[in-house]
């Protein structure tokens, strides 16, 4: 059986809150991956400096924390052999101004507005990913994840 490598998306607010950003994600994100849990939160600003702890010494990192308790996120756990990769090339380059001209039909390039706006965010690593996915989802179990009834199969 080939095992599938698990990632976790995050929807930032204001892609959240654009309708037509928003159905397109979840389009890409349903065409492309297994997606095993998903669920909508609001962080408050103690959580987000806790997920984004590794750039407390950003000049960005109130910017950045303040953003990602300003409204809904989604998030969710996605499954594909290449998930970690695959969801990174989707989104295209952190910096929006880089996405835009050189990769205008990621997502990035697409709905990004700023380098703290940038639609989504993936995990970098497979071991990111795990301890992600640990941080918003404590019960979730990834040696049985896929007796749950929840996961949506294409
Ligand atoms: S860095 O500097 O290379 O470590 O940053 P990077 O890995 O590219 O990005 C990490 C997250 O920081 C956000 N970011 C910013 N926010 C606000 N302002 C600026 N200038 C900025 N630069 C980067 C970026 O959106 C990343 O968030 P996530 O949620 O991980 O995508």
């Amino acid at each position: 059986m080939t095992k599938l490598q698990l990632t976790l998306a995050i929807i930032k607010p204001h892609a959240v809150k654009n309708p037509v950003a928003l159905s397109y994600i979840r389009n890409v994100i349903k065409n492309n991956f297994v997606v095993i849990k998903t669920k909508r939160i609001i962080l408050d600003t103690e959580a987000a400096g806790n997920f984004y702890k590794e750039h407390v010494e950003k000049f960005f990192f109130n910017r950045l924390v303040t953003f990602m308790a300003s409204g809904s996120i989604d998030l969710h756990i996605m499954g594909h052999v290449h998930a970690v990769e695959l969801w990174r090339r989707m989104l295209g380059p952190t910096k929006v101004y880089k996405a835009q001209f050189q990769e205008p039909h990621c997502l990035r390039g697409m709905f990004g507005i700023s380098d703290t706006r940038n639609v989504a965010h993936g995990s970098d690593s497979q071991s990111s990913a795990e301890r992600e996915i640990k941080f918003f989802f404590p019960e979730f179990s990834f040696y049985n994840w896929h007796t749950n009834d929840e996961v949506r199969y294409r």
